[in-house]
C-alpha cells in the first residue's frame, strides 16, 4: 500500500471513527494550528482497527440496512478540510461551493482513540451502605481502592477483582471492581484507584433519610447534546443517578465504550449511577459474536447478587411511588429517553392525540425525582435549552398507602 493510499485510508478511518464517536455541530471551527504529525507511521499503528471496523459496519449496514451510523446526508459540490490539532483531536470541515469559503457546511470533531490516559471510574451502590468502584487500566494492577473521609488521608482500603473481555479483535483494558464499606450516609469520601495512583476522586453517599434526589436520564449517548445534558445534571446536586438503558451507543464499536467512560467519568466517579441495559447494549452479532450484553455486563456491574438475582441484567431497589391522577390508585410509570443519543429526538407522535396525553414536546434533557418525605415526591423535567433550575414540567406524586381509598 502506498503512503498516499494509507493516508487516504487514515483520513477515511478518522472520518469514520470521528463520525461515530463525537458530536457534530454547525459552529464555525476555531483557528487552525499547524502541527506536524507522522501520518504514515500513525496509519500503521492506529488505523487497521478502524479500517476493519469500517468494513464491518458496511457489512452490517448491508445486512441490517439500519443506516443508523450516518449523521447527515446532503449532496453538494465542495471540498473538505482536515485540521490535525494535536495528538488527540482533529477537525473535519466540509465546505460547499454554494457558500463562502469560511462557511462550514458540516463539522465533525475526531478523537484519537489510542490516546486514553483516563481510568473511566464509575461507582454504584451495593446494599444500603457499600459502594462498588469500577475502573479500567491498560496495565494489570492490583485491584485496590484506598479511601477515607478527608482528602489525601486514606485510612481504609479494600481489594476486589479484575476481569476483561474480547469482542472480535478488540481487547478491553483491565476492568477492576472493588466494593468498599460499610460507609456512613450522606458523607463525602475521598479515594484513589489502584496501588500507585495519585489521582484523587471523591463521592458523596446517599442520605439515609428523606429527602433524597434522583437524577434520571435515558438514551444518553455521547453527542454535543449528551455534553449539555451532563452539564445540566452535574449542576443539579443530586444524590443518585438512574439510567434506564442506552448508555454509550457503542453499537458494536468497542472503543466507543471507552470514550463514553471518559466522557461520564467526572459524574460517575462523583455520585452513584444505577443503570440498566437497553437495546443499544445488546451488541450481539449472529455467528460472529453470539453472546449479548458482553461489554455492558463486563463494564457496568450492578448489585444483582446482593439483590438475589442471577443476572447483571436484573436487580432491584427498595421503594415504590404511585400516581394520583386518572386511576387514583394505579402505579405510575416514567418512560424516559432523549439524554443526547445520536438518533436524535423522538418526535413522532400517534395521531390523533389521545385524551389522557396532556402535553407533547420533544426536547433533550433529564428528569429529577425528589422524594421529599414519606407522603410526597416531586418529578420535574429539565430541558437542555433551559437553565438547570428551570423545570419545564412537574408533577407531585403522593404515597397511596396512606390513602384509605386505595387499600386493597
Ligand atoms: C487538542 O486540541 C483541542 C482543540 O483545540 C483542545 O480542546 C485540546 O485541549 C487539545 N489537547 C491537548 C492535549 O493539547
Ligand atoms: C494517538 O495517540 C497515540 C497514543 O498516545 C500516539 O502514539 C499517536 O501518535 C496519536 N496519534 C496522532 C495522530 O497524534
Ligand atoms: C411532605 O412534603 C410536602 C411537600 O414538601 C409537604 O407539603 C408536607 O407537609 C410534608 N409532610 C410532612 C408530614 O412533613
Ligand atoms: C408510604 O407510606 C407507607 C405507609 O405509611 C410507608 O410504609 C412507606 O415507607 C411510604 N413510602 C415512602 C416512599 O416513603
Amino acid at each position: 500500500m502506498t503512503t498516499r493510499s494509507k493516508f487516504v485510508l487514515l483520513v477515511f478511518a478518522f472520518m469514520f471513527a470521528g463520525n461515530l464517536v463525537l458530536s457534530h455541530s454547525y459552529e464555525r471551527p476555531p483557528a487552525r494550528k499547524t502541527v506536524s504529525v507522522p501520518l504514515a507511521e500513525d496509519a500503521d499503528s492506529t488505523s487497521p482497527q478502524q479500517v476493519q471496523f469500517l468494513l464491518l459496519q458496511i457489512f452490517l449496514w448491508i445486512l441490517y440496512n439500519t443506516g443508523d451510523v450516518w449523521y447527515h446526508g446532503e449532496a453538494s459540490f465542495g471540498h473538505g478540510q482536515l485540521a490535525l490539532m494535536n495528538a488527540t483531536q482533529a477537525l473535519w470541515a466540509w465546505h460547499r461551493n454554494q457558500d463562502d469559503e469560511e462557511v462550514v457546511g458540516h463539522l465533525v470533531w475526531l478523537t484519537n482513540l489510542s490516546f486514553d490516559p483516563a481510568c473511566k471510574v464509575h461507582i454504584s451502590m451495593v446494599g444500603p451502605d457499600k459502594m462498588r468502584i469500577s475502573w479500567i487500566t491498560e496495565d494489570d494492577v492490583t485491584p485496590i481502592v484506598k479511601y477515607g473521609t478527608s482528602s489525601g488521608n486514606y485510612e481504609s482500603s479494600a481489594t476486589g477483582t479484575t476481569s476483561s473481555y474480547s469482542y472480535l479483535w478488540y481487547e478491553s483494558g483491565k476492568i477492576h471492581d472493588v466494593v468498599i464499606g460499610p460507609l456512613n450516609p450522606d458523607t463525602t469520601y475521598y479515594y484513589v484507584c489502584g496501588p500507585d495512583s495519585t489521582q484523587e476522586f471523591s463521592f458523596k453517599t446517599t442520605p439515609s433519610q428523606l429527602p433524597i434526589k434522583f437524577a434520571i436520564v435515558g438514551d444518553l449517548g455521547q453527542t454535543g447534546w449528551t455534553k449539555s445534558t451532563l452539564e445540566h445534571i452535574s449542576a443539579s446536586n443530586y444524590d443518585m443517578l438512574l439510567l434506564p438503558g442506552d448508555l454509550s451507543y457503542a453499537d458494536f464499536f468497542q472503543p466507543r465504550w471507552d470514550s463514553f467512560g471518559r466522557l461520564v467519568e467526572p459524574l460517575t466517579s462523583y455520585r452513584p449511577w444505577m443503570v440498566t441495559q437497553g437495546n443499544h447494549e445488546i451488541e450481539r452479532m449472529p455467528l460472529v459474536h453470539d453472546e449479548p450484553f458482553t461489554a455492558y455486563n463486563a463494564r457496568w456491574h450492578m448489585p444483582f447478587k446482593e439483590s438475589g438475582s442471577e443476572s447483571n441484567l436484573y436487580y432491584s431497589f427498595e421503594g415504590r411511588v404511585y400516581k394520583n391522577q386518572k386511576n387514583n390508585c394505579g402505579p405510575i410509570y416514567i418512560t424516559i429517553g432523549d439524554g443526547g443519543n445520536r438518533e436524535g429526538l423522538a418526535d413522532k407522535y400517534d395521531e390523533p392525540q389521545i385524551p389522557i396525553s396532556v402535553f407533547r414536546e420533544a426536547s433533550f434533557g433529564h428528569g429529577q425525582l425528589q422524594v421529599m418525605n414519606a407522603t410526597h415526591a416531586l418529578w420535574t423535567w429539565h430541558r437542555n435549552q433551559d437553565d438547570v433550575a428551570v423545570a419545564a414540567d412537574s408533577v407531585w406524586l403522593t404515597n397511596l398507602s396512606i390513602d384509605p381509598a386505595c387499600k386493597v
